[in-house]
């Protein structure tokens, strides 16, 4: 049983090929962010020009060829509308031509099902953080199995938050890893901490730290906002992680690549005597991999999907989704 899966929601074009559970290949092209941030129809222009090459790479570092694919997957959302464009049209060309069936896959899904897979973890509660996104979720079984949302941001997400202070702080990109390292050695300014249940928001956080720039060192503000964030991610999970009593928690997505977020987590999780886990980089960044995964498990489990739900769709949210497996 061998899926490809596409994945084009954002920056990157990625094609991953999974055999029963089994990561073959996971290839990726990534659009050049400039400090003007992303302009979609050239994301989509690089990522349709990129298309045949990592399909190509994919296969070959796979050892396998179109042939021997039984299904295919292409991330439906939530992303960049034209973005998403390229990856389905490629995923319904190649499935039209191998005559295979094709699975619509939602993207956060899709992280936290990879890093569920790499974990072992039976039953994780899932801090799920990104540019555009920051959710805590966990699969419940009513009145359909699926996962629910228990916390999110009600603005932006924390990696867009970092992206913002990143460009007004004059960084280059990658900005997230880009504040990560100003960070280093900083020492706390206090800032506005935003978190009502499990629920949290970013933007008044991000206007003071933007402010504080013309005042205090920027290595201090970065700290600052660093810990205040993660900060407040932690105190959400842990609530989250009291609330539903699970004793697994699994961090994932773009941010999940910070190694203080990772670090907080584990000394919360460590204190409630539950399991903690991240992937490495190459699962939390946007990849193929967990497109294929997540479209395998929908195969096995026989899920069915109508032509017109073979669409793409910017705001696709995750509590949404029946788990058919
Ligand atoms: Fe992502």
């Amino acid at each position: 049983m061998v899926t490809l899966g596409i994945e084009s929601s954002a920056h990157t074009f990625g094609v991953g090929i999974v055999d029963n559970g089994k990561f073959l290949s996971n290839k990726k092209d990534m659009y050049a962010i400039s400090d003007k941030g992303m302009i979609p129809r050239k994301v989509a222009d690089h990522h349709s020009d990129a298309s045949y090459a990592v399909i190509e790479d994919s296969l070959t570092y796979a050892g396998i060829s179109l042939h021997d694919i039984d299904s295919i997957g292409y991330t439906k959302g939530p992303g960049i509308g034209p973005c998403l464009r390229v990856g389905e049209l490629a995923a319904k060309t190649l499935a039209n031509k191998l005559h295979i069936p094709i699975y619509p896959v939602n993207h956060a899904i899709a992280h936290i099902e990879v890093t569920k897979h790499l974990s072992r973890f039976k039953d994780p509660l899932a801090l799920y953080v990104s540019g555009g996104n920051s959710q805590i979720l966990g699969v419940v079984a009513s009145p359909f199995k699926h996962y629910t949302v228990y916390g999110e941001t009600f603005d932006i997400g924390v990696g867009n938050m970092l992206d913002n202070f990143a460009r007004a702080a004059n960084l280059n990109p990658a900005w997230g890893s880009s504040v990560a390292k100003l960070a280093e050695g900083g020492k706390y300014i206090s800032m506005p901490y935003n978190v009502k249940g499990m629920d949290f928001t970013f933007t008044g956080l991000l206007t003071n730290a933007v402010k504080m720039l013309d005042k205090e060192s920027s290595k201090d503000v970065a700290f600052s906002l660093q810990e205040t964030a993660f900060s407040m991610l932690s105190e959400a999970t842990e609530r989250a992680l009291m609330l539903t009593s699970k004793k697994e928690l699994t961090v994932c997505g773009g941010v999940a690549q910070s190694a203080r977020l990772a670090a907080m987590l584990k000394g919360m999780t460590h204190m409630h005597k539950a399991k903690f886990y991240v992937a490495s980089n190459e699962y939390n960044a946007d990849n193929g991999a967990m497109i294929a995964l997540v479209a395998e498990k929908m195969h096995m489990s026989g899920a069915k999907i109508k032509d017109k739900d073979c669409n793409v769709q910017q705001r696709y949210r995750a509590d949404t989704v029946r788990i058919t497996w």
